[in-house]
């Protein structure tokens, strides 16, 4: 069954923690959490300490996706405030394969990112290494932006990639994910879908992760 992972990134944060527990009542697998330094991304968001805060009320893996300059800097400060799964961005750093293997030093789950103009062969030599590929169906930097159709068909080169050296890693698609193209990017191959205002932008996100949910 396909994994959902709810993005805080467009939650109400004067009620971060009644937000948090609202989407892991309603069903949530993993909570997104978007960090944005305003250098690789136009945008501000959370540090290591709102993390270590947030670990305190909720059971739920934390999905931590770095938009940031200098990724190498930051994995021991959010590994320590409580993630689950780091994910980089491959455009972010000349060092891919290091800041990837600093990831599992701290026994926690690696996962590249990878922004829709950037190909997948930036990936393919480290492909076994990886707990996790994010394929940006967006441009990062905002929740609430229009879904970029070809994605669905690099989903596709992707599992077919993992499939032919046997990697049990899973691809997460992170941009515009709706109830309309949920089912697609199944069938493509998505195993993790993040959703920021398709399930904190409606009223009833039970339903809405569930929507997401049955494709
Ligand atoms: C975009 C972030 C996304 C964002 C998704 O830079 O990485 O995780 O929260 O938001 P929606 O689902 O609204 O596109
Ligand atoms: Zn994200």
């Amino acid at each position: 069954m396909i994994q959902i992972a709810p993005s805080i990134l467009s939650a109400d944060f004067a009620r971060l923690e009644q937000e948090i527990l609202k989407v892991e009542t309603a069903g949530a697998d993993l909570l997104h959490i978007d960090v944005m330094d305003g250098h690789f991304v136009p945008n501000l968001t959370f540090g290591p300490p709102v993390v270590k805060a947030i670990r305190k009320v909720t059971q739920l893996p934390f999905d931590v996706h770095l938009m940031v300059d200098k990724p190498e800097e930051y994995v021991r400060p959010f590994a320590e405030a409580g993630a689950n799964i780091i994910t980089i961005h491959a455009e972010a750093t000349p060092h891919l394969h290091r800041v990837v293997q600093s990831i599992k030093e701290h026994r926690i789950q690696a996962g590249v990112a990878l922004n829709p103009a950037t190909p997948l062969c930036v990936i393919e030599e480290i492909l076994h290494d990886l707990d996790l590929i994010l394929i940006m169906s967006v441009n990062p930097g905002f929740g609430g932006q229009k879904f970029i159709p070809s994605a669905l068909k690099k989903i596709r080169r992707l599992k077919t990639m993992l499939m032919q050296i046997n990697s049990p890693a899973l691809i997460e698609v992170d941009g515009g994910v709706t109830s309309e193209n949920a089912a697609q990017l199944k069938d493509a191959g998505a195993d993790i879908l993040v959703a920021g205002s398709a399930i904190y932008g409606v009223v009833d996100c039970q339903a809405a992760i569930a929507s997401l949910k049955k494709v």
